[in-house]
């Protein structure tokens, strides 16, 4: 946890000082950093440019097999261009036997390089076991309020921390500074409408996005912006007075149900009228008229939308029954969310929703003023308000409308106003708004706020898009169906489909459970967000290879297993030892396949999550997760053929290496499915 100890260790291999840290190396939480400092030491000298520019030239490589870094030689000389034998002569001059590389090889327009074995456990070990739950994670707050005399955080991420008073002054430490916040705003459905797949893969992202920003250091605050208000709200009040009924509803046993019900049977109600609509828009448009059809309400089962529209503007205009309709179907659904989200390990601080800028009308006066005032917005007969960028140099954006001609509020609107109400409220660092695709949407809207004087705010504004699949996921309509619908896929598949691969401790319900939804999550994070998730595939969910739930489980619990055999040494004694005394161990049985390449992978783990914070792409965190398993896997089937070999030549040391090497694997296994909102199930 600190320079000097991490000096002592160094000292230990041979290496003297730490040379000068290059911006962005952050050699206290990274491994990896440590070994591209020395490496970018090395270049620097024998291509005589400054540090900076060979720390920049040096990258993680790709693909472990091509080594564990790789020199971009473009990036390395002044021109751009390497003289004739300029490069050969740097491979060869490379110090050797160097304490951290094996001898670095030209391949193209890189040259690429392995990390010593020797190095690798001496190093990482006392990372992980310092760092343990945090490893992988900017521990920034642990220092800050421990008081460890000897701390040096190298980059405190988005907060600063300040050093603790040195132990026995008398004055205490200032607090520490307040981290900063971010609102993550995710999963957002619409009252009494389909859980839909992008609100699946929302609730899902948006799960791993605050967890890896407060894993970076941030305040998360999570936010549900329901879909509870609008037109569509006003269906479902015309649907209640149709169909609904509040004695069933305080009785039924699943009164979200119900309330779905009863909107799903108006959207059938509506469905004749809709295609009405478009027969006439159609007819219109042939005829050359190409105006728009101006509403609903003519001829005899024309008469729905308008009365949804009436029945909604009675909700906007406060009337009582109404009102309390609308409460009583939204605490009805927030009561089932919570419940049903806590099945992902989902958790909201604030369920507001497109209702709370419109109930207090303020809120969206001020806004409106402002766009008035500044002469953003304009009145256009027969449209209403609305904005057109084009006349504000983002003619890209096309024209938007703040209020129908009805009066009614937009969509629109009402995330302008949501933005100012939440910057009051929550005073935030950054917004990230977790919805797939409207990428049109979130630019008027961020546009907009620019545009209003507040080019500040707008850059604390950040959409995370994501493609979306199918609007359903199978036949479920509802979330807790999603969910009851993988857990008996994967039941069924441990019990009847493959039972020979389900060993019994795979089969007890807790272990179903979570590996189930451990294959949900594998399957909505484990694509870029930009392309197609899986949706429902059934194979994907139960199969015991690949990337799946029970894959990752089998692997872990084996894992679990491992830790637990009487004939390694206790972890905990492990876990009690001091860096130099487990330094002072023998680790030369992990300088082999298949030991070594478990222990470059888990060198990686912190670079990888950095990774996957600043591009918010959590694909990279599930293929390392898959690669550890790979390796994981390797290395059981060496111990299982050692068994039937039962070969215990100098079986101590070996096993004491290995137990340190399976815990530190453990932990990293660990920290990453927390990362990605996944349940580990010890065996
Ligand atoms: N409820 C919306 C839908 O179902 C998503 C809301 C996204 N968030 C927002 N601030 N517009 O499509």
């Amino acid at each position: 946890r600190s320079l000097p100890g991490l000096a002592a260790i160094l000292r230990g291999l041979g290496l003297d000082a730490i040379p000068g840290l290059p911006l962005a190396a952050d050699v206290l939480n990274r491994p990896l950093d440590i070994y591209h400092v020395f490496l970018a030491d090395a270049l620097h000298e024998l291509v005589n440019c400054d540090l900076q520019k060979a720390y920049d030239a040096i990258q993680p490589s790709t693909s472990l097999e091509n080594g564990d870094f790789e020199v971009v030689l473009s990036k390395l000389f002044s021109d751009g261009i390497a003289q004739p034998g300029v490069v050969d002569e740097l491979v060869q001059k490379f110090p050797r036997p160097h304490p951290l590389f094996n001898p670095p090889v030209q391949e193209g327009g890189h040259i690429r390089l392995f990390i010593s074995p020797k190095s690798l456990p001496v190093l990482l070990f006392p990372y992980i076991s310092d760092r343990r739950s945090k490893y992988g994670i900017l521990d920034n707050t642990h220092d800050a309020h421990s008081g460890s005399g000897d701390s040096i955080v190298a980059d405190p991420g988005p907060s600063t921390v300040d050093q603790p008073a040195p132990p026995g002054s008398t004055t205490p430490a200032p607090p520490p500074p307040a981290l900063k916040k971010a609102l993550v705003e995710f999963s957002s459905p619409n009252l009494g409408q389909d859980f839909r797949t992008d609100h699946l893969r929302s609730t899902i992202l948006g799960g791993f996005v605050t967890n890896i920003y407060e894993a970076m250091g941030w305040q998360v605050v999570r936010i549900n912006h329901l879909g509870d208000w609008g037109k569509e709200i006003g269906l479902l009040g015309l649907g209640w007075i149709k169909y609904g009924s509040n004695e069933i509803l305080e009785k039924h046993e699943d009164p979200f149900r119900y309330i779905h019900g009863i909107y799903t049977a108006m959207e059938n109600d509506l469905r004749p009228e809709l295609e009405g609509i478009r027969r006439k828009q159609k007819r219109k448009a042939r005829e050359g008229d190409g105006g728009m059809f101006d509403g609903g309400g003519n001829g005899d089962i024309l008469n729905i939308l308008a009365e949804r529209d009436a029945t909604f503007k009675r909700l906007e205009e406060g009337e009582t029954e109404a009102v309390e309709l609308w409460e009583r179907v939204r605490a009805t659904s927030v009561g089932y969310y919570t419940g049903t989200y806590s099945r992902l390990k989902v958790t909201f601080d604030d369920y507001s929703g497109e209702s709370l800028v419109c109930r207090n009308p303020e809120a969206l006066g001020r806004v409106e003023k402002v766009l008035r005032d500044k002469g953003i917005s304009e009145e256009r007969d027969s449209v209403g308000c609305v904005i057109d960028f084009s006349r504000h140099e983002a003619g890209r954006l096309g024209t938007v409308a703040l209020r129908g001609t009805d009066g009614i509020t937009t969509y629109f609107l009402r995330d302008v106003a949501t933005v100012m109400d939440r910057l009051e409220d929550y005073n935030f660092d950054k917004m990230i708004y977790v919805v797939g695709e409207q990428d049109l949407h979130f630019r008027q809207v961020f546009k907009t706020i620019e545009l209003m004087g507040h080019p500040e705010i707008a850059a604390k504004l950040h959409h995370l898009t994501f493609t979306r699949g199918p609007p359903q996921w199978g036949s479920a309509r509802l979330l807790g169906d999603i969910l009851d619908c993988c857990e008996d896929y994967v039941r069924r598949a441990a019990t009847r489909v493959h039972p020979e691969q389900f060993p019994p401790h795979l089969c007890r319900p807790p272990v179903i459970r979570a590996m189930s939804v451990n294959s949900l999550v594998l399957q909505e994070l484990g694509t870029r967000n930009k392309s197609h998730t899986i949706g429902l595939d059934v194979e994907m969910l139960t199969a015991t290879e690949g990337k799946t739930g029970p894959s990752l489980q089998l692997a872990y619990s084996r894992l679990c297993q491992t830790l637990s055999d009487p004939r390694i040494p206790s972890l905990r004694e492990m876990a009690g030892m001091t860096v130099s005394d487990s330094s002072q161990l023998d680790y030369s049985s992990l300088w082999d396949i298949p030991w070594v390449e478990l222990l470059r992978l888990l060198a990686r783990f912190p670079t990888v999550t950095d990774a996957a914070y600043r591009t918010l792409e959590p694909w990279t965190l599930v293929s390392y997760l898959f690669l550890v398993v790979d390796e994981l896997n390797d290395s059981f089937d060496v111990v299982d053929q050692e068994h039937s070999r039962a070969d215990d030549a100098d079986a101590a040391d070996k096993l004491a290496a290995r137990a340190v090497l399976y815990d530190a694997a453990w932990h990293v296994l660990e920290n990453c499915m927390r990362l990605l909102n996944m349940t580990p199930i010890p065996r």
